[in-house]
This record gives C-alpha cells, structure tokens and sequence, in this order.
C-alpha cells in the first residue's frame, strides 16, 4: 500500500525511492496515462532479474532492451576474436564485420597499451605559497602513497595500487590552485571507486601538511596514463585500389585539420568502442569523456585515428585513446549478460578488453572512411531501413528480400510502397494457388 496520496501533477514524490518497482511503476503510469500494454512491456526485464536491476540504480519502473550482436572476422594480435556489440544503429556491425575482413590478408589489427593507470585529483585552495606547497607534498610523497594503498590491500596483492603522485600549480580565475594528482595502477578494475576511495583517505592529511583546504577529490576521467594503441596496414587491394587510399587519406587529413569533421570522424570510432562497452557493461561515458578530452589535448581538438600512405601504397591507420575499462566489480560482475559478452570475448585482463575496443574502434573508423569516399553511407543504410520496412508492412522469409529489391529500384523507399508491393505480392502468391486448385 502506498502511504501517500500521488497527484498527477507534479513531480514531487517524497519517498518514491523507498517504493517497490511495481507501486513506482504504478505511479508513473497513472503520471503519464500509460496503457495496460505500455505497462507491461515498460515492466518486461529482459535478461535482467528486476532486483538486479533494482539495486543497480534508483528509482527502477522498467527495462530496456537493445539488441546484442557480434561482429566476426576480427584478427588482433594474431587471435580470431567475435566482438559483442550492443548498439541502436543500423550498418554499425556490418560495417565492422566488412571492414574487419579486408584486413586479415594483411595480418589483422595489433595493438598495445600502457598499465592500467588511472589518475584521481584533489583540488587544495587557500593557499599563498602555492610553489613550496608543491615541494611540501612532493617531499611526503611515500607517506601520502602508503595511506592511499592502505585503503586497497586486495589491488595490492594483485600488484596494482597508488604509485605516484604528481604535483601541479593551477591558475585559476579564482587564483593560484595546487592540484594533486594520485596515479593509481588499478589492474583489471575500471577503477573509479578505488581511485576516489584513495584521494578521500589522504585528502585530510594533505589538509593538514599545507594548512591548505581540500575541496574536490575525484577520479579524471582524462585518463592519459591509460592508453591504447591499434594500428592496422590495409592492402590496396582490398580496398579497391590506390586511389580509395588516397581518399581515404584525404579524409583523415581533412578531419585532422578540422575540429567540426573531427568530431563526426570520432564519432564513428565510438561507434564500435562504445558498443563493446555496452555489451560488457562498462562506464561509456567516461570512456566517452576521456576519449574526446584526449582528442583535444595539444589545445585543438582533432582526431583520434591517423591514416597514411605507405611506401607500397597500403593504408595504415593508427589508433590512440584512452580506454579505461575493467572485467571486475560494479555492473560487469551483476549483469549476466556482461559476464557472457567476456565469455564470448575470450579475454582474461581489463587490458586485452581495452585493446580489443580500440582494434573495434579503429576498424569501424576504416569502415566509415571507406564508406564516405566511395559510395556514401546512405546507401547501406537505405537498405537496412528498406528491409525494416518490408518486415513492418508484413514481408516474411524470402518476400522481404524481394521488397527490399523492388523499393530499391524504384528509388521509393517509404512505408507506403513496402506495404503496396507486400499486398501485390501476397496477392500474387494467392492467384498462383487458386490456378493450381
Ligand atoms: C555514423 O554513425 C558515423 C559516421 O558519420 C562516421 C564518419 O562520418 O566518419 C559515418
């Protein structure tokens, strides 16, 4: 029973969260006059236990579910890998598929990456010798890390743990600053709870050190101690000639020059990044964060890929971002369907899954390049909406492909003419089986 009385009309619920998934639900449908079939399928989970998914955020009503796919033809670092990818748009997983392919000829993708380094900030004001405070903490460096690894015996065993510390005076508008950076190795974790655990534990002491006040004490999400690196080299051939390299060099070189194609040029590369992460469960958004900050690191933002020509007139494309992921801890370790996309993935360390996503990341930036220089990419997707449509007008099995055909050729490519060829085809199939009666 509700202990209180819900009034359409505004927002204000106190107690909402302590309220059972169903009485929330409850409350929203009768909010937003959702109907029996909308509240049924809002309350559909999916592959996710509903207290699962209860514990995992506030305020539960329902699920979502998005399709899991997997692209195929992945060779990285001499290893057959089938990617898991979660992702709302269509031609993404096809396009890494294809683009994945022509690249085996030549070897595949190799990569490589740093230790899993993160860096948590603490932000230290009032303070007028911001320089010699920066002496002061550097010289209690030991200390500052042995309290930070107290926090984590566990990540210590396993050989991970604070590291480093790293001082920088900051000009503000709000004057000089002293930021600190905690440099934690945190191993097959994403790391954020651990970081931010660490830089509370010792903020107090630095506090007291500098006489200083400590106010913000979290992870950065610039994680430029994490990084991967993936480089592929393409054969002319496989790409239609030397003249696709050259444009597809071009292109690069035109997102590399400016921030407004950059950032689409990007975008396509957290296309295939980000789905990995979503079938595994990672924090995309730091991922997100961390890839378009280091995209602007030299003070211009540009792109994360390059692509040359070499001296044999193959592509070779590179890839550097930083990827932090884990395979330990938070929603990877509840979500089932995280752990069966690690199965799947056949990986065992944060870090092989870090250089699988940027090998995905690079390939589907090859796949959107090449797509670009060539016949554009609405082509692919015009098909795959084509076919959508043929399936809601009520094509089946070999119909659909059938009606896909016809749109196509006719240039129509609208609910309309799905739902007209349907009916002349059905209507077609039906004359054929009456003549035979
Ligand atoms: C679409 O999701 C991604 C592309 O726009 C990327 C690009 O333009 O490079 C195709």
């Amino acid at each position: 029973m509700l202990n209180f009385k819900y009034t359409m009309e505004t927002s204000r619920i106190p107690g909402f969260y302590k309220l059972s998934v169903v009485e929330r639900l409850k409350i929203i449908a009768e909010y937003a006059s959702l109907t029996n079939e909308e509240v049924e399928a809002l309350s559909n989970f999916g592959n996710l236990d509903v207290e699962v998914a209860d514990r995992m955020i506030e305020n539960v009503i329902g699920g979502i579910t998005y399709p899991f796919a997997v692209a195929v033809n992945f060779l990285i670092n001499n290893r057959d890998y089938i990617v898991p990818m979660v992702i709302e748009e269509p031609s993404v997983v096809a396009a890494a598929s294809n683009a994945a392919r022509i690249t085996r000829s030549r070897g595949g993708v190799q990569t490589s990456s740093t230790d899993p380094l993160m860096i948590g900030q603490i932000q230290l004001v009032n303070i007028k010798d911001p320089w010699s405070k920066r002496a002061l903490i550097l010289e209690h460096k030991y200390e500052l890390l042995k309290i930070a690894n107290e926090q984590d015996p566990i990540l210590v065993g396993l050989g991970g743990g604070a590291k480093d510390l790293e001082v920088r005076v900051l000009d503000t508008l709000r004057g000089p600053m002293v930021i600190i950076h905690l440099i934690v190795d945190v191993r097959d974790a994403m790391g954020a709870n651990t970081v931010n655990t660490m830089v509370e534990a010792i903020a107090p002491y630095i506090e007291e050190l500098t006489n200083g006040k400590v106010y913000l004490r979290i992870i950065s999400n610039l994680a430029d101690k994490r990084i991967v690196r993936a480089r592929v080299v393409v054969d002319k051939m496989e790409l239609g000639g030397e003249d696709i390299v050259d444009r597809i060099v071009s292109a690069w070189a035109f997102a590399a020059a400016d921030p407004y194609r950059a950032a689409t040029h990007n975008k396509g590369i957290m296309n295939g990044i980000i789905a990995v992460a979503l079938a595994t469960a990672q924090d995309h958004r730091a991922i997100e964060a961390g890839a378009h900050a280091y995209a602007a690191r030299n003070g211009k933002y540009t792109t994360l890929t390059t692509w040359e020509k070499n001296e044999n007139g193959d592509l070779v494309g590179v890839l550097e971002v930083p990827i932090p992921v884990g395979i330990v801890g938070g929603a990877i370790k509840t979500h089932p369907i995280a752990r069966i996309a690690l199965k799947i993935l056949k990986v065992k360390t944060a870090r092989e899954l870090g250089e699988i996503m940027g090998a995905v990341g690079l390939i589907q930036n090859l796949a959107a390049l090449r797509a670009l220089v060539t016949e554009g990419i609405q082509k692919g997707h015009m098909k795959l909406h084509a076919r959508n449509l043929a399936i809601m007008a009520g094509a089946k099995g070999e119909m659909i492909d059938r009606v896909v055909e016809v749109m196509i050729k006719e240039g129509k490519i609208r609910f309309d003419k799905a739902k007209e060829i349907v009916g002349k085809l059905v209507e077609y199939k039906n004359s054929l089986y009456s003549s035979s009666e």
